[in-house]
């Protein structure tokens, strides 16, 4: 059995989430819109039309569930910044929405709870989207100055930082799939969107920098293992260009300051415009990649497809979410990650939506006991292999609002109860609490 001591001593365990997701008062202490509140008050863009305005209402219960970290004994909490909380109109300070964050941070601190810092997990204030949103270049601008607002705020205590969440999602799910905010279904605005977010990334990074001297600061991306879904030579070409889509194309201008050739060819190939400049901004030098890992994707040629793949589904058991549940895919990637990127990795997020219930006052969730343990070991694996790994961030906390999914999917090692806000420690809570004093 696997335990915390086989783990590096400075190994930090902690969990994580997102603030639209879980702090509701949307409507509080001058908050402002953001694009995530708009688009889910469209009718038929959620499941049930559900909307993040009260979600775990963490924004008046922090105290409660800062307190049930500590009772796990958990290391680290990765929460991020809700910018329309801070700067209702993407600019100008509101008070009230700091002193919240000044907070939270001081009685993380006090637990002995360290803090990591998102600054975008999609909440973009809906005043800047009507200035053009991440199509609009000058987008690079308003979050360099509330970047910098952030570290001068919370640098003195707050020492890790990431300053984007998945762009792949935000550009991809919300400018060409249309599933997220805001909607729009336009490749070519998807590839307009990654640039501008790698851009605002790059800015934050040079300001941390005059900021906070003695912190860290990284990106987030998804990381997908690509694998072909049948054994035609063809699949496996385009499983390794998906592979270069979904992933190289978020990491390699951060590192090399360039996208991947063949992709940009691919693109141009197609008539799409791929924008090529501030590379010098965006490759400005990072601290550690941050690893969200769930499944592995099946990709097999589809010569219909304007691209030439599509998705096929898998045989391996699947979660809730219909992901199929793939450790080795993180050792893995882990693994390729450090071979072409050499930087040290955290795991900002893994974890498993389930159907739970309460039974006499407990929820049984043991499949994602066995999830963890399993995604535990191939980090051992990976970290005996040699790969920086520094620590691992459940996702998440607690069940909240799953973006698209509303409320339908639970993800929490604390069960929420809606209707009365009671937290519930799942047994997952009660086998990690043990397992980190092992
Ligand atoms: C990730 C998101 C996170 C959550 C999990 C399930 O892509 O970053 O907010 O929705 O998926």
């Amino acid at each position: 059995m696997i335990r915390r001591s086989d783990f590096p001593k400075n190994f930090c365990f902690g969990t994580a989430t997102a603030s639209y997701q879980i702090e509701g008062a949307a409507d509080e202490d001058g908050r402002g819109p953001s694009i995530w509140d708009v688009f889910s008050h469209m009718p038929g863009k959620t499941f049930n039309d559900e909307t993040g305005d009260i979600a775990c209402d963490h924004y008046h219960r922090y105290k409660e569930d800062v307190q049930i970290m500590k009772d796990i004994g958990l290391d680290a909490y990765r929460f991020s910044i809700s910018w329309p909380r801070v700067m209702p109109d993407g600019k100008s300070i509101n008070q009230k929405g700091i002193d919240f964050y000044n907070r939270l941070v001081d009685e993380l601190l006090e637990a002995g709870i360290t803090p990591f810092v998102t600054l975008y997990h999609w909440d973009l204030p809906y005043a800047l989207h009507e200035k053009g949103g991440w199509l609009n270049p000058d987008i690079a601008m308003y979050f360099r100055a509330y970047a910098t607002f952030m570290f001068d705020e919370l640098g003195d205590r707050v020492k890790h930082w990431i300053t984007l969440n998945e762009p792949w999602c935000s550009s991809f799910l919300g400018y060409f799939m249309g599933e997220h905010a805001p909607g729009h279904q336009n490749l070519q605005e998807a590839l307009i969107t990654t640039h501008n977010l790698l851009r605002a990334h790059g800015y934050a990074v040079q300001s941390f920098r005059e900021e906070v001297k003695d912190g860290e600061v990284g990106l987030t991306n998804v990381v997908m293992k690509i694998e072909p879904g049948d054994s035609r030579p063809e699949s496996f070409f385009v499983a390794s260009l998906v592979d270069k889509i979904v992933n190289a194309w978020f990491h390699d201008p951060v590192i090399f300051g360039s996208y991947p050739e063949e992709v940009v060819k691919t693109y141009s190939e197609k008539g799409l415009q791929v924008p090529l400049d501030d590379f010098s901004i965006i490759s400005n030098p990072i601290d550690f990649f941050g690893v969200n890992y769930y499944t592995r994707t099946l990709v097999v040629y589809d010569e219909n497809d304007p691209l030439g793949f599509s998705y096929a589904q898998g045989d391996l058991p699947k979660t809730d979410m219909g992901w199929e549940i793939y450790p080795q895919g993180l050792f893995d990637m882990l693994v390729n990650l450090k071979e072409r990127y050499r930087l040290p990795l955290y795991i900002t997020e893994n974890g498993i939506a389930g159907p739970d219930k309460v039974e006499n006052g407990r929820v049984s969730d043991t499949y994602r006991i066995e999830y963890l343990e399993k995604h535990f070991e191939k980090v051992l694996e990976a970290i005996e292999a040699g790969v920086d790994v520094r620590g691992y961030f459940i996702w998440s906390l607690m069940d909240n609002f799953e973006w698209a999914h509303g409320y339908s999917k639970r993800f929490g090692i604390v069960y929420i109860d809606y209707n009365t806000q009671k937290r519930i420690l799942k047994d997952s809570a009660m086998w990690l609490k043990e397992f980190l004093r092992s």
